[in-house]
């Protein structure tokens, strides 16, 4: 009697199990990955060795962005400022040199503001942690963007409202190339001097979100300023 199952067939049923377990974790592993923030980053929002307050200088003060990101419209890359720019608000002359006297008072000895002094008169750069990155192999340029009527509530969000700073985008391809498909939703016309160019976040997100009249305007602004956004992969992976 020819034998219908061979001995090994015994095998089977256990290395199916094994098999269906390791996919199993794979399947968790993967989900776990894509899915944890550390990954998209959305939300990204590491303690600072210093609590500088957006909300504080870009909203209540309503300080311009270029005032300390002052390379965002010349160079790829924006800036972080350095303490000389934190200084000429902040000096640490006394009360005579300082914006006023009450103020004076209330900073003399705040704790983040005596770290600024401390490190201006050192020279030791203050070590602020990295939030937005995207990996090497993709190449993103500031000044392109923001010349072209992108402003950086499209990217960075309300950061006029952040008390700390985080992430609010993806960053991810297809992030980018669905703003590439469509640039007319986003694009504001840079010599608007009522959104005060593009860096009025809130100015931004009112027209932004008036869609009937932002898609209006915004194909004129393609065509008028021949915007092409690029969705060869040559133009962001070289
Ligand atoms: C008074 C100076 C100052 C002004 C004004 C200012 N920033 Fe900043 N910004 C900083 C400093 C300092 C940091 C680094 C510390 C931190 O992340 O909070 C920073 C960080 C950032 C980051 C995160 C950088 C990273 O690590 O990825 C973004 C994005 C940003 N600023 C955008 C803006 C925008 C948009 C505006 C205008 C609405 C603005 N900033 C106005 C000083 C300023
Ligand atoms: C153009 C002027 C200006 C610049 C530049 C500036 N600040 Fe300020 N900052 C102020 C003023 C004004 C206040 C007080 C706001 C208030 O209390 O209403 C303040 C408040 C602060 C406070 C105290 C916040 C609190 O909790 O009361 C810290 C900390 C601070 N700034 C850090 C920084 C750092 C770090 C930089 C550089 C990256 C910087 N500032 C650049 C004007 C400035
Ligand atoms: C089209 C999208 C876009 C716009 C518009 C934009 N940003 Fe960014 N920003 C990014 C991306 C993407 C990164 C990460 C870049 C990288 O990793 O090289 C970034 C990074 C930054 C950083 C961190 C740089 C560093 O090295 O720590 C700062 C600061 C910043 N942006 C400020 C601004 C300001 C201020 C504006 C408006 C004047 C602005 N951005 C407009 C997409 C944008
Ligand atoms: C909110 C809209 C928007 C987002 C988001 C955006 N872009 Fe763009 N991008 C544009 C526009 C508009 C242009 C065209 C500029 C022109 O033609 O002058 C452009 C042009 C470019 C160019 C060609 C110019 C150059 O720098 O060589 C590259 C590359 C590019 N973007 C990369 C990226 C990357 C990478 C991301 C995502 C990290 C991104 N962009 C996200 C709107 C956007
Ligand atoms: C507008 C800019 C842009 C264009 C165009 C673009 N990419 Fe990307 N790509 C990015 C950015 C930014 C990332 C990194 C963010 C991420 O991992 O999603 C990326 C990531 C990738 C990755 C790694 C994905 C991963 O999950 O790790 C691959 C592979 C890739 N791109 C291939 C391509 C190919 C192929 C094309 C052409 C069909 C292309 N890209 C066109 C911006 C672009």
């Amino acid at each position: 009697m020819s034998i219908v199952f061979p001995r090994w067939t015994n095998a089977v049923p256990g290395v199916l199990v094994a098999t269906l377990g390791v996919l199993g974790l794979g399947v968790v592993w993967a989900t776990w990955y894509y899915a944890t923030p550390d990954f998209w980053q959305v939300g990204y929002e590491p303690d600072q060795p210093v609590a500088f307050s957006h909300q504080i200088h870009a909203g209540q003060l309503g300080i311009d962005c270029r005032h300390c990101h002052s390379n965002v419209e010349q160079s790829g890359h924006s800036n972080i400022p350095d303490t000389a720019t934190c200084m000429s608000c902040h000096t640490g002359a006394g009360e005579a040199g300082y914006l006023n006297a009450s103020l004076w008072a209330v900073h003399r000895g705040n704790s983040d503001l005596v770290r600024i002094r401390a490190a201006y008169a050192s020279g030791e750069p203050i070590r602020w942690r990295r939030i937005h990155k995207i990996p090497d192999y993709a190449h993103f340029n500031h000044a392109i963007h923001v010349n072209a009527g992108i402003s950086c509530y499209s990217c960075h969000g309300r950061m006029d409202q952040q008390e700390i700073a985080r992430q609010v985008h993806s960053l991810s391809m297809g992030w980018c190339l669905d703003c590439h498909r469509s640039p007319e939703e986003h694009v504001v016309d840079v010599n608007d001097p009522n959104i005060r160019r593009i860096t009025n976040l809130a100015a931004v997100e009112k027209q932004l979100a008036n869609r009937p009249a932002q898609l209006a305007t915004g194909v004129e602004l393609v065509i008028q300023n021949k915007l092409q956004p690029p969705q060869h992969c040559g133009a962001c992976h070289y």
